[in-house]
């Protein structure tokens, strides 16, 4: 569907071929009616063939309830086609306008504590309110009538960032919803009861209506009950993403439909494995928040991404072409940046670079969030770094539908045990698990070596290679997977606080982690978690941080890579590697970091012979990854540093890039290059 799409956007002389696709979130409904020619004509003059447009327009569409105000859409429509460039039309539900809050207060969320959580910004909507639903897919339908057979309509775009500001309510709408919930998974009283332990803190339901969402309470609330509420309410937002995509399949068939994710740090919420089936393709929102690891944090969110669409192209539907306005301090980017970022998703997968937002607002409160044409108006960096990426961008229209070529080394992420291993009343609070996985997924950049972000609904076995950083829950299914991943000669790399419980969040007895003892061939007795601060050194020069695990070997077959050197299990194991047949199962049991596990990582990798595809100089600066279609190999090389390297002996023809007169790629700092290979 993404290719029918990508061929919809016209090119110069109306060349249906696939081409990628730039663009942003317009907003026109800001701007008097003056700006919207000077908007498509500096579209025109960028590249852009593609904007997002209403997703905030509902006030604007819908004045009242029985009153409707479409002329102004219809024109920046029909301006936009005239103008070559193709519309993902928002469904425009995600800010209900004053008069639905003033006529139906019971729509709004309401927080853990019982407070309501009030009109005056954005996305105050309880996913689970049927009086909201109703007004809703009310103007989807009517969106959908009304642009049904409009030529500049090439996507649908329900709602914005689902679950941005509301994936969490604790209303008496999302009581009744969370009890259905709980009914279709348990059936019976006894089964909840079972699963969420109530025999513990006199906590047993003897009906249904007793059972509420886990709010404000005298002490930690049950972890069960709260690991339940967190699927409920992923599953709540899935719901309604569903229902809404239902009324536009009905109108617009042929219409693909998507919706923006946040796969970047710090949102958690929704899980997104299990969203991407019920849309026709992908998408996703990432920022930048600057710090050291700002940008493996980027390539790991892509990268992510492309798990999430199993391995197919999605859009980056937002990233912003400099600062952003909501963090403490709003960094600008520098030179290059805008073009890097972009080109690193589109390494990654994506067919479509878009930004938050075409222009800058000059009110609200976004007002300083950088745009493609700022404040300062299209006489300005940004703007002419946005007319270079746009030819840049046509220049690479061979890649579009190109999928990713599977790396040897996938890297599990799991939402499950993101959700269950950060709850309260844990060994430690200090425990990230996105961090953890993201420092193994630097240390393999450190090495030049590829891996794959990958999902426990993906299909494990085409990695040679799979490491499950804090894969926490482990249900018995999965347990038995992996155990036969490693027997058929896959080579599994585990760490602490993995293996630990299953489904429910009840401990695998026996002695940790009980879930992988036998596979890992080795048995935890206690958690040694470490205070803030403090670390332990291991054999050689590694230095542990934040946990670590009494190990006894128990299966002859398990090598000690490293013992603990200090600490209260000085002496004792600290890192182990049990051989199975051809495979292997490694465990890690304490936080490395990105530098120690580069360390380890050859160790790790050497029986699997998995070793780096990058000439000795550009490993740990230059990230390849590799996209492939019926028009060939793309090999990406994406400079990570501020310094330029010099690639020798990487043959293909050069899409992006320059080259030095020996033929040799040379990466300016932050530079791109972008290398076809014939497909094979
Ligand atoms: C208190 C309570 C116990 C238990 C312990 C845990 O002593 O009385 O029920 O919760 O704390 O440390
Ligand atoms: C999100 C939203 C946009 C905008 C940007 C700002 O991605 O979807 O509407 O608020 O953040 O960074």
């Amino acid at each position: 569907m993404i290719s029918t799409l990508l061929s919809q956007l016209d090119g110069p002389d109306g060349d249906r071929t696939p081409r990628l696709a730039y663009g942003a979130d317009y907003n026109p409904e800001q701007w008097p009616r003056e700006v919207w020619e000077e908007d498509v004509r500096l579209m025109r003059e960028a590249g852009v063939n593609l904007v997002s447009v209403g997703i905030f327009s509902w006030a604007r569409i819908q004045p009242d309830r029985d009153r409707w105000d479409f002329g102004w859409l219809d024109e920046v429509m029909d301006l936009l086609h005239a103008g070559g460039i193709g519309v993902d039309l928002a469904t425009a539900t995600a800010s209900p306008p004053p008069w639905l809050t003033t006529a139906h207060p019971e729509i709004l969320p309401v927080t853990a504590a019982g407070e309501t959580v009030w009109p005056g910004a954005r996305q105050h909507w309880r996913p689970t309110s049927p009086v909201f639903r109703e007004h809703a897919l009310r103007l989807v339908r009517t969106m959908a009538e009304r642009y049904a057979g409009h030529p500049a309509l090439v996507a649908w775009h329900v709602s914005n960032e689902l679950g941005c500001h509301n994936v969490y309510d604790y209303s008496d709408d999302a009581a009744r919803a969370f009890r259905d919930w709980l009914r279709a998974r348990y059936t019976t009283l006894d089964a909840l009861n079972h699963a969420w332990g109530t025999a513990f803190w006199s906590q047993r339901y003897s009906g249904w209506e007793q059972i509420l969402p886990p709010r404000l309470a005298a002490s930690h609330p049950n972890p069960t009950q709260q690991l339940d509420f967190k699927r409920f309410s992923s599953d709540a937002l899935k719901e309604y993403l569903v229902a809404e995509r239902d009324v536009l399949r009905e109108i617009t068939p042929d219409v693909p439909v998507t919706t923006n994710f946040m796969v970047m740090g710090g949102t958690k919420g929704m899980n997104y494995p299990d969203w991407a089936g019920e849309i026709d393709f992908v998408s996703n929102d990432h920022y930048v928040h600057p710090g050291p690891q700002d940008r493996a944090e980027l390539s790991f969110s892509a990268n992510l991404t492309s798990g999430i669409a199993a391995g197919r192209p999605w859009f980056l539907m937002e990233h912003s072409t400099s600062a952003v306005n909501w963090q403490p301090v709003n960094v600008a980017k520098r030179p290059g940046d805008l073009a890097r970022d972009s080109l690193l998703h589109v390494a990654h997968g994506a067919d479509a670079v878009c930004f938050f937002q075409w222009r800058q607002s000059a009110a609200g409160a976004e007002k300083y969030h950088s745009a493609m044409v700022p404040h300062a108006g299209a006489d300005s960096e940004v703007f002419r770094a946005v007319v270079e990426l746009g030819q840049t961008l046509k220049a690479l229209a061979p890649v579009a539908g190109s999928e990713r070529e599977p790396a040897r080394v996938g890297i599990v992420y799991d939402w499950e045990s993101w959700w269950a291993s950060e709850q309260d009343s844990h060994p430690s609070a200090l425990l990230d698990y996105r961090q953890e996985a993201l420092d193994w997924y630097a240390a393999l950049h450190t090495l030049g070596i590829r891996a794959d972000v990958v999902t426990t609904t993906t299909d494990l076995d085409r990695y040679d290679v799979l490491i499950t950083p804090v894969l926490h829950v482990v249900p018995a299914p999965l347990a038995k997977e992996l155990t036969r991943y490693v027997e058929s000669g896959g080579h599994l790399v585990s760490t602490y606080f993995s293996g630990v419980v299953d489904e429910n969040d009840h401990i695998w007895l026996g002695g940790h982690p009980g879930a992988l003892r036998d596979v890992l061939g080795i048995r935890i007795e206690e958690f040694g978690p470490l205070l803030e601060g403090d670390a332990v050194e291991l054999d050689g020069a590694a230095t542990g941080t934040l946990w670590t695990d009494r190990i006894t070997v128990t299966d002859p077959a398990v090598d000690v890579l490293a013992h603990y050197r200090t600490g209260a299990y000085a002496g004792r194991p600290a890192v182990t590697r049990r051989a199975v047949g051809r495979g292997s199962a490694a465990y890690v049991s304490t936080r490395l970091g990105a530098e120690g596990l580069a360390g380890l990582l050859p160790a790790l990798l050497g029986p699997a012979g998995v070793a780096s595809e990058l000439p000795e100089g550009a490993r740990g600066s230059v990230e390849l990854t590799v996209r492939r279609g019926p028009d060939g190999r793309f090999l990406f090389l994406v400079n990570r540093t501020d310094e330029s390297v010099a690639l020798t002996g990487l043959a293909g023809e050069v899409l992006v890039g320059d080259t030095d007169a020996g033929g040799g790629l040379v990466l300016g700092p932050r530079d791109v290059a972008v290398l076809r290979r014939p497909a094979t």
